[in-house]
């Protein structure tokens, strides 16, 4: 296994030593934030507030509570944890309640309803804005959100049967986004020829890319494994490599000894 582009880790590391600050820091110059604020003792970092601060990077000020993200990326390098649970736990950390989101490909409403739970915080702030060609993936969508949240965050949740290489009609004007979403290739349980296509992925980047707040987070999930997938691959990597290395920090998981595994791409905007 090998974390591509800005992670890295040493090989020499033991993992029950790595920590997740050796991972972040490395790839995310410190801008991840702490969605809870408190104290966790052990980390050699300190987080700043929901107020939106960002990692101090010192030694001895607060500390955060990051074992959550620690088991995911421990799991993921020793084989136990998905590409996506490594997605959802980057998400909670970047995502803030009362923020604009936007889901890229809706399916079957998973990455949906976890981003609700995400900015959701019964104010009545925060918006998903969710999308799909597929009308069964939007009803399987619209139904898991319903299921699963009470009507006020319900509310919060905005579905559109739209290619998302439009997403920009559908999301206010003067709005930034913090995370927009991508898991590409085929409905699951669905048909399997309807997928996600290279140049309408690469149009939806440079929407997202647009669409992003300072300090938000597009992720990418690209599914290697079907017919069609690896061009999506290469095209994802070119949009990635060509970002200013100014404004943004792009680096991706992979798994090098299983090549039909999912890989994760994360693009930060600094
Ligand atoms: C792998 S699934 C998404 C899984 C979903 N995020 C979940 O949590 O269940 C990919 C979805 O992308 C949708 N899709 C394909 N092309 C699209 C496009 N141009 N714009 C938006 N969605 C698209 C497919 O219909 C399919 O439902």
């Amino acid at each position: 296994m090998m974390l591509c582009g800005s992670l890295r880790f040493s090989p020499k590391s033991p993992l029950t030593r790595l920590k997740v600050f050796d991972l972040l820091s490395l790839g995310f110059g410190g801008s991840l934030r702490s969605r809870r604020g408190s104290t966790s003792v052990g980390y050699l970092c300190s987080a700043r507030n929901n107020a939106g601060l960002a990692f101090s990077q010192q030694i001895g000020q607060q500390t955060t509570p990051l074992s959550g993200l620690d088991d995911e990326l421990l799991g993921y390098i020793s084989g136990n944890k998905k590409a996506t649970e490594v997605a959802h736990s980057i998400w909670k950390r970047i995502v803030q309640k009362g923020d604009t989101v936007v889901d890229a490909t809706c399916g079957n409403g998973h990455d949906t309803l976890a981003l609700l739970k995400m900015v959701a915080d019964g104010s009545g702030k925060g918006s998903v804005y969710g999308m799909d060609i597929q009308n069964c993936a939007l009803e399987n969508t619209s139904t898991l959100i319903k299921e699963s949240s009470d009507p006020n965050e319900v509310e919060l949740v905005k579905l559109f049967n739209l290619c998302h290489s439009s997403m920009e009609e559908i999301v206010p004007k003067g709005i930034l986004v913090r995370l927009v979403a991508f898991n590409l290739g085929y409905l699951p349980g669905g048909d399997k020829s309807i997928i996600t296509l290279p140049e309408r992925t690469l149009q939806a980047l440079e929407a997202a890319s647009r669409l992003l707040e300072p300090e938000g987070l597009i992720s990418i999930m690209v599914y290697v494994g079907h017919p069609g997938g690896r061009d999506e691959y290469a095209v994802v990597q070119a949009f990635a490599s060509q970002l200013l290395v100014e404004e943004w920090v792009c680096c991706k998981f992979e798994m090098v000894n299983r090549p039909a595994a999912p890989v994760l791409f994360l693009l930060f905007r600094k």
